[in-house]
């Protein structure tokens, strides 16, 4: 097994596959000001299997299209669909997020969550809201600073990993560069990171081990989880998720 299938058969039992939290969806939502009555046609973008797809299906009259580019996470989010009666307004989409082949303007609403980061923020805010009819809505989650400071190993583990961490101002700013006009922002709460998904993923990683004899991919994937764990225990001061709400100017 190469290190991406690893990396799937820890992650696809999991509820979510990144931080946050029904709640916060819901949040996200109201926050988007969406008419849970009206008919509205959503793309929810590196949706992994399925936790905010298949609770924005259950609470809007959508028609939600779930990509992602690994289809073992497209095949748990069908048959969670099916068993929650919502597979009628649920389609997938096995594709790279910066591929995506809908028609200008098709879209009312682009939802991402903990996922817009692996072709970069901007790129992504950039790159969909052609999909976007006038109007319409991103709600895009994404790694922020909480803080203006923070210490140098911390700086440097993100600048490495993913340089394009940075304040909401920031993160705003580029919104409103790219057309849109954000309407609202807030953090992913602790809960979010800990009991939603670090936990949950920490209880896996016995059986995890066994199904793989212990071998040393195995347990370097796990030794790497729990180092981005402690990260996070020590370190949440200074970055988490911003959830970014912001519509496309007509
Ligand atoms: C951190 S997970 C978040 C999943 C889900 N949104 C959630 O919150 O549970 C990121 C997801 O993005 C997907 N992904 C990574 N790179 C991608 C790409 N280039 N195109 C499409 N999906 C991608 C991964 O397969 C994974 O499901």
């Amino acid at each position: 097994m190469d290190d991406l299938d690893l990396l799937v058969d820890l992650h696809k039992p999991g509820h979510r596959q990144g931080p946050g939290a029904d709640a916060e969806t819901e949040r996200a939502l109201d926050l988007a000001g969406i008419d849970r009555s009206a008919s509205v046609k959503i793309a929810d973008i590196g949706c992994g299997t399925g936790a905010s797809t298949l609770l924005l299906a259950r609470l809007l009259n959508a028609r939600i299209t779930a990509v992602d580019f690994l289809q073992d996470f497209l095949d748990v989010l069908e048959e969670r669909a099916e068993k929650l009666g919502v597979a009628d307004r649920v389609s997938t989409l096995a594709c790279s997020m910066d591929e995506l082949s809908f028609a200008d303007g098709e879209l009312d609403v682009i939802w991402s969550e903990g996922a817009i980061y692996n072709i970069g923020f901007e790129k992504g805010v950039a790159g969909w809201k052609r999909f976007l009819k006038p109007g319409g809505l991103l709600v895009a989650s994404e790694i922020t600073w909480l803080t203006d400071r923070r210490p140098a190993e911390l700086q440097g583990h993100w600048d490495r990993e993913y340089p394009e961490i940075d304040t909401a101002s920031a993160k705003i700013r580029v919104l409103e560069k790219h057309g849109y006009t954000p309407i609202g922002y807030f953090v992913l709460p602790e809960h979010c990171w800990l009991d939603e998904y670090y936990r949950p993923m920490q209880a896996r990683f016995d059986d995890f081990l066994e199904r793989h004899g212990h071998s040393a991919e195995a347990r370097g994937l796990v030794a790497a989880e729990q180092k981005e764990i402690a990260l996070y225990e020590t370190c949440k001061a200074h970055f988490g998720y911003g959830v970014y709400v912001a519509r496309k100017v007509a």
